[in-house]
């Protein structure tokens, strides 16, 4: 029997995850959050998926022990590629939420018949596991999906809101693979940071979907169902990462929205 009071284990390669844990944390903020940024192994983006699977995995056994009563996989290219596998591992012990799911059921209730886009690392338009979910909704909605690689790396670089990061996005969005969309999944964890320039590029014509947004919402609908909301929490946040250095620290400012005291946690000893 899980526990209401436990805490939600939070999981990204890094510390792009915060802009889901923001959400989340926002939307409920009595639940106590244990985040894990896998510094030491991002970007996971680039990697194969049985090495990101093998991180998720010892990522989940210290959730685990935590005892969390849920697991979200706040990581677009970690729920491409290890979703399935962790759901079996971690069986009855916690739920396991994925940033994927919650976003094609949102599509799914009001996208019928259009065109949709997508945005995101290698790992997660590669693997077209948006696309095969999209397309098993048997809703008529087409997907056009596109890796945009040099993003994440750059929104780290704290290139946002320049003219620098302007002409990478419009270099990106121009593409004839991206042409006719009516609106555009941002898959991967960064991209909240370039919403406002992503939406100057369409103006009104095209929908940005935020999915931190979209899955922190999912997240408090699951726990309802399930009666897993902790009513009575202090909202208490430990953030943990598999690699600390200051700039890692000196990041969560962007993406957490205040800085944030990062601990170590190797994951190998
Ligand atoms: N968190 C990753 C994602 O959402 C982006 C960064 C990375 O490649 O590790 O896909």
């Amino acid at each position: 029997m899980l526990e209401s009071s436990a805490p939600i284990g939070i999981f990204d390669s890094g510390i792009g995850g915060m802009t889901v844990a923001s959400a989340v944390t926002r939307l409920l903020p009595r639940e106590n959050t244990i985040y894990f940024g896998d510094t030491a192994h991002l970007p996971y983006g680039d990697k194969s998926t049985a090495a990101i699977q093998a991180y998720a995995i010892k990522i989940c056994n210290v959730l685990l022990q935590q005892q969390c009563k849920l697991i979200l996989i706040a990581c677009n290219s970690a729920s491409a590629a290890a979703f399935e596998l962790v759901r079996e591992y971690v069986g009855s012990k916690a739920k396991v939420m994925n940033v994927i799911d919650p976003v094609v059921d949102y599509i799914k209730e009001r996208y019928d018949g259009k065109t949709v886009g997508l945005i995101g690392t290698k790992q997660t338009v590669l693997s077209n596991v948006y696309k095969k979910k999209v397309d098993a909704l048997d809703k008529n909605i087409t997907l056009k999906s596109m890796a945009t690689p040099l993003l994440a790396p750059m929104i780290e670089e704290g290139f946002f809101d320049n003219s620098i990061s302007e002409s990478i996005i419009a270099k990106y969005l121009s593409d004839p693979e991206l042409a006719g969309i009516e609106s555009l999944i941002l898959g991967c964890t960064h991209y909240p940071l370039i919403k406002k320039q992503i939406r100057h590029y369409y103006g009104e014509q095209v929908e940005i979907l935020d999915t931190s947004e979209i899955v922190a919402q999912s997240l408090r609908a699951l726990m309802e169902q399930h009666y897993l909301l902790n009513e009575k929490g202090s909202g208490e946040r430990r953030f943990y990462v598999s690699d600390y250095t200051q700039s890692f620290e000196a990041s969560t400012r962007l993406f957490f929205g205040k800085q944030i005291q990062l601990s170590h946690y190797p994951l190998w000893e």
